[in-house]
């Protein structure tokens, strides 16, 4: 007797014919609810309204004891979910350093996840595998950085970060005789890091997880803008990680690698460096000229979810020598069958893992050299504005806006806290707060394609609107 399932059971009808048609029913209402939810951005609050987020406690509860059909599921998900999202895709969001989600991106995103392919070897996905190679040397290629260097496409910067300073690590300490992936650290030869105060958190996380720890790390004194001193630099040698940053979190200022990198190099130091959004201006001739030195360096962490707009996930590592990569990141076993090809899992902390690759080739391919260098010079133009404007307005920008970000004081601490607090709830932009070197500020981060002057006009009145109140 054939078994009997509950009424919304996910378990294969009997007919093949009848189970597509189910899947493109569902399929088609997703795509329209998505498109719905693109199309509705623009007239919402950028940050959802707090009934929203307090109704998704609705989705909470025990797993039911049975299944739910996946029209049901799907409807749940834009009833509860959608509301509570942040307006990410449109163009007022100055949160943190996050892109908006390029369309050819989010297309190749829907039939990525179609695809279902799992990205670790050759055999699983020629295309995934394929397109993410591409892809990688396009990156390479816009951010100017030596030939034959190497990488993977990881989840975020943060990642990107320890995949690189995994390769930092086994280099300097196989040149030591060191096997650091066979023996671990415990008796190592010691590895001293080099930061600069203002080096991005993730950094010091990745350090921690590399057992380099966050707290041995010598830190380099900043100027005003977060940029090492060049002058107080300590002696750095051939077991030496030295990390430079390229754009800075708050002020987006880059650490002077002309300067730095020849001697840094000459020493026989690891030179890693953090661009998780800066990185990019290089694909500009306008602002090109911040990024001079960095391509000296040995790795480099760097986000396609940030300025880009390739959706999430997608970070970025590169290596100029990839089989320091390779020897930090292989794994071995016998069913996994390796063949000639690059394999990604070879290159890679993760095994099995989204072909998040191709989303990052979809929206390079769309984009071209002048289209990442007109979402660079766009969105540090609007950043300008937004700084010339604030300060028209009598308030003090904290940093000199050498790209896309602006750190702006309304007064005091409460009044600027205030003036935030403000603004998010109005709902027109939103802008997060930071600590400046001691100065309570707000962060305007122009990191979206689709921002527009409309945007930064209504986003600035909102601003000044905020802080009168
Ligand atoms: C300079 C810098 N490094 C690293 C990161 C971490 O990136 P992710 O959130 O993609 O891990 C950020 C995030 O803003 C950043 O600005």
């Amino acid at each position: 007797m054939a078994a009997s399932h509950p009424p919304h059971s996910p378990h294969p009808p009997s007919s093949a014919a009848s189970v597509a048609e189910a899947r493109t029913a569902l399929l088609k209402r997703a795509a329209r609810d998505a498109m719905d939810y693109l199309e509705g951005e623009d007239a919402r609050s950028v940050a959802p309204r707090p009934e929203a987020v307090a109704a998704l406690s609705a989705l909470r509860g025990p797993l039911p004891p049975g299944p739910t059909s996946a029209e049901a599921v799907l409807h749940l998900l834009d009833t509860y979910g959608s509301p509570a999202t942040v307006a990410k895709t449109g163009g007022r969001n100055f949160g943190f350093v996050n892109g908006g989600c390029l369309p050819a991106a989010l297309a190749a995103s829907w039939l990525v996840s179609a695809w279902d392919q799992n990205a670790a070897f050759f055999v699983q996905s020629p295309a995934a595998i394929v397109l993410e190679e591409i892809a990688l040397e396009w990156v390479r290629q816009l951010l100017g950085l030596p030939e034959g260097t190497g990488g993977a496409v990881v989840t975020g910067a943060t990642m990107a970060n320890f995949t690189a300073l995994a390769a930092a690590r086994h280099a300097l300490l196989a040149r030591a005789g060191w096997d650091a992936e066979a023996d671990g650290l415990f008796g190592a030869p010691p590895i001293t890091v080099v930061v600069g105060e203002e080096a991005h958190a993730s950094v010091l996380k990745a350090l921690s997880l590399l057992g380099l720890g966050r707290k041995r790390v010598v830190r380099v004194p900043v100027d005003g803008q977060g940029r090492m001193r060049t002058d107080a630099l300590p002696h750095l040698d051939a077991q030496t990680i030295l990390c430079l940053q390229a754009g800075n979190v708050n002020t987006g200022a880059f650490d002077a690698a002309a300067a730095i990198c020849p001697a840094a190099r000459a020493a026989g130091a690891w030179i890693h460096v953090d661009g998780a959004f800066g990185l990019w201006a290089a694909a500009s001739l306008e602002y090109h000229r911040w990024t001079k030195g960095f391509e000296q360096a040995d790795s480099w962490a760097t986000d396609g979810h940030k300025w880009p707009n390739i959706g999430y996930d997608c970070g970025i590592a590169l290596v100029r020598d990839p089989d320091h990569l390779r020897a930090a990141m292989s794994i071995q076993a016998s069913y996994l069958a390796l063949g000639e090809h690059r394999e990604p899992s070879d290159y890679n902390p993760e095994l099995s893992r989204r072909a998040r690759g191709v989303e990052l080739w979809a929206g390079l391919r769309s984009l071209g050299r002048s289209g990442m260098a007109e979402i660079v010079e766009r969105t540090s133009g609007h950043a300008r504005r937004f700084a010339q404007g604030l300060r028209a307005a009598g308030y003090q920008v904290l940093n000199e806006v050498v790209i896309n970000q602006v750190l702006v004081s309304f007064g005091t601490a409460e009044k600027t806290l205030a003036t935030i607090a403000r603004l998010q709830t109005e709902g027109t932009c939103w802008c997060g707060s930071t600590v400046w070197q001691g100065q309570t500020a707000m962060r305007i981060s122009v990191s979206s394609w689709a921002t527009t002057k409309e945007d930064v006009e209504r986003s600035l009145a909102a601003m000044l609107k905020a802080a009168e109140e």
